[in-house]
């Protein structure tokens, strides 16, 4: 039930030789001050067509409405501002979550369709960067988001596990390498050697030559290189795999860029057969001049494969085995031009499906204003991060509820959910400054204070002994609960604009205001006081801890019933 759309569609009874239904549904306005009303809708548009001054508009367009979900409409300046029938509306409403629950807000709008989300992809044998992060966190919203709409998804985690990079690791761990300091701490020591790579080649040219030369290896199969690899790979996914746990984020795939290894002959001759490949200073590209981009290398000079080589099989090998309907690839901005070129690509193929391939991108993780870099080894380690979020999250539960029982299990929720939190609050194309303090805050715009929230609701629920309700006594006498409906009727709505610009920090930013209006609900109003509208303020209360919980698990972060 969209109430936007019940007023538009009143409207337009009144209006339907003017304006079309959309026009006027976009026309619509939610006014921040509810003195205003809970929609507004503007005449501006209308007063030049009739030669008509707005407010006289207004006023005539007030008188005409009539339904029985609006109590008044007012004329004020050019607006036309309608008040819902909030006893209707309430008892509507509450009795929806009540009896959907978890189900509420849940949509069908993507049966029978498959979305393919490419997230996380971290490096092999380098760390788990705040990026990876944020491509983690923002896909796996985004999977619950399509799920919640009815969506199929696949979550595919393109392991960065092949390139020239390993061919200059290789080398490294040959001249300088210890097997047992590898084991020992496989992330930390193959970063180490690799920087050390890169500072020894700085004063002598020819350790590259080597490199190169290993990773040539490499591609051929040759027995030495694929074992250290495979060694490499392994030892570094048993480190990512602890930050999975840690984040509850699973994957449906792990094929990575290697997985492509011999899927690429394919593309490549495809190229070839429709005249697509250029020779280019020795090597092969497909030309995107007439897409105003520039060439797609496809093989260097040794005839090694690129990383946009492997990225156009994989697209092809997705579509071929999930049929997907979107193929949606979480991956920082600065890869913006990649993605333009693979599309790029696949449009000159003739795939009508290149455009259902869709970028999203999200800004830098800065620290002190600064890009963090991998390379000359100024990064901060997500593991000790989430470490020290969970231990301050402890510390803060012994001191203001020692007596909590699974404290522990409590702790890893709030700290984890703190970090998921700070990263899905800001649209994603910020840049967001990389900052504990700010993430660990346990009250504002947090997710601690979320959960709080939630925790807080659940806990007068228990001293209220609710044991459910259908929903047909509820009944208010005062209209301070009306803002939290105002709230809770918008929730799908929100849902689906999430889903449609791939934001889930419309839903964060939902769940802060509905969070703020229930505490301030609570700060005015005896919820327990025994009188006949105890019921109608539990069954208020159980629906915002229903729309609470639902939020936070879209956004991929736990709610503790206790903390
Ligand atoms: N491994 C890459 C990186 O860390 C990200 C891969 C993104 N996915 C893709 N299909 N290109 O930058």
């Amino acid at each position: 039930m969209n109430y936007l759309s019940q007023f538009a569609n009143t409207l337009h009874q009144i209006l339907h030789q003017e304006l079309d239904l959309s026009t006027i549904e976009l026309l619509i306005e939610k006014p921040k001050n509810a003195d205003f009303g809970d929609y507004a809708f503007p005449c501006f548009q209308l007063a030049k067509s009739r030669r008509q001054a707005p407010p006289l508009i207004a006023k005539k367009i007030s008188e005409e409405i009539s339904s029985p979900l609006i109590e008044k409409a007012e004329a004020v300046g050019g607006y036309v501002n309608v008040f819902l029938t909030k006893k209707t509306v309430t008892q509507k409403v509450l009795s929806t979550i009540l009896t959907g629950k978890q189900h509420y807000g849940s949509s069908t709008i993507g049966q029978n369709k498959v979305v393919t989300i490419d997230m996380s992809s971290p490096n092999i044998a380098k760390p788990f960067s705040m990026g990876h992060l944020r491509s983690t966190v923002i896909g796996n919203a985004l999977a619950k988001i399509f799920q919640k709409c009815g969506y199929e998804t696949v979550k595919i985690n393109h392991l960065g596990d092949w390139g020239t990079q390993f061919g200059k690791l290789i080398t490294a761990y040959k001249k300088w390498g210890d097997e047992k300091k590898v084991k020992k701490e496989p992330i930390k020591e193959l970063l180490s050697l690799y920087i050390q790579f890169h500072s020894e080649a700085e004063g002598n040219p020819s350790l590259e030559d080597e490199g190169r030369a290993w990773f040539k290896k490499l591609e051929d199969g040759d027995a030495e290189a694929l074992a250290l690899w495979s060694w490499f790979r392994e030892e570094s996914l048993k480190e990512f795999n602890k930050i999975y746990q840690l984040l509850q984020v699973d994957f449906n795939s792990f094929a990575g860029e290697a997985f492509y290894n011999d899927k690429m002959d394919v593309v490549v001759n495809l190229l070839e057969e429709q005249g697509l490949l250029m020779e280019s200073n020795q090597a092969q590209v497909v030309d995107l001049q007439d897409e105003s981009l520039p060439p797609c290398l496809i093989k260097k000079s040794d005839g090694a494969t690129l990383y946009a080589t492997r990225d156009l099989a994989a697209a092809l090998y997705r579509k071929n085995n999930y049929q997907f309907e979107q193929a949606l690839y979480v991956v920082g901005n600065e890869q913006s031009l990649h993605f333009k070129q693979l599309k790029g690509v696949l449009r000159k193929m003739n795939f009508d499906w290149a455009d259902s391939l869709v970028h999203v991108p999200f800004g830098m993780m800065l620290k002190d204003g600064k890009k963090m870099s991998t390379r000359k080894g100024k990064l901060i380690l997500l593991e000790e991060v989430l470490s020290e979020s969970i231990s301050l999250a402890s510390r803060n539960i012994e001191e203001k509820n020692p007596s909590l029982t699974q404290k522990e299990v409590v702790a890893k929720q709030v700290g984890v959910g703190a970090v998921i939190f700070h990263d899905l609050k800001n649209f994603r194309m910020n840049d967001i400054e990389f900052s504990l303090e700010d993430m660990l805050r346990f009250e504002g715009e947090t997710g601690p204070y979320i959960q709080y929230t939630n925790a807080r609701a659940c806990s007068i629920l228990r001293k209220g002994n609710w044991n459910g309700s259908d929903g047909t006594q509820i009944n208010f006498e005062s209209p301070a609960h009306w803002e939290i409906i105002s709230l809770l009727k918008e929730f799908s709505d929100i849902i689906q604009t999430s889903l449609k610009k791939y934001d889930p920090s419309q839903i964060a930013k939902y769940a802060i205001d509905l969070a703020r209006a229930f505490n301030q609900y609570y700060s005015v109003v005896r919820i327990l006081e025994d009188n006949h509208e105890l019921q109608a303020r539990l069954a208020l209360v159980y629906c915002v801890t229903v729309v609470l919980q639902e939020s936070l698990r879209l956004l991929g972060i736990e709610a503790p019933q206790e903390m």
